[in-house]
């Protein structure tokens, strides 16, 4: 049993994706030990979209939660899939060393946010 995976499938079941058809769930675990998550929503101007992973961030921020530990994503894909380059980039902003865990199945990938993105752009670089 895995809890975060469980509520990433459980919000992927809520995402609106009418154009691409192609569902997301994103479930963030705080430090507090809390699961917030998030799913895809669409629009028809398609660069208006939102992808799971930057909904579960805005909803754990608003929520009152800004630091984390893991991320679960589940997609309709039959491979585990990678976070897209912008939401790489927001969650480099709450921690490069949250684990994203990416499901399909049974099958599993790992990854830390620093993994994915390295050479980040962040606050250091505005100083
Ligand atoms: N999508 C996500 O929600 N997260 C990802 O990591 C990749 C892509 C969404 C955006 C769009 O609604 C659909 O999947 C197809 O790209």
């Amino acid at each position: 049993m895995n809890s975060l995976k469980e509520a990433a499938e459980a919000v992927q079941q809520r995402a609106y994706a009418p154009y691409s058809g192609f569902r997301v769930g994103a479930a963030l675990e705080t430090s507090e030990g809390t699961i917030v998550t998030g799913c895809n929503v669409e629009n028809a101007a398609y660069g208006a979209t939102i992808c799971a992973e930057r909904a579960a961030i805005a909803a754990a921020v608003a929520t009152g939660y800004t630091s984390f530990t893991r991320l679960a994503l589940v997609s309709d894909s039959p491979r585990p899939i990678t976070p897209c380059g912008t939401c790489r980039q927001v969650l480099n902003e709450f921690g490069p060393e949250i684990v994203v865990e990416s499901w399909a199945g049974d099958t599993v990938q790992r990854w830390t946010v620093s993994e994915l993105l390295p050479g980040a752009f962040d606050r250091e670089n505005l100083s």
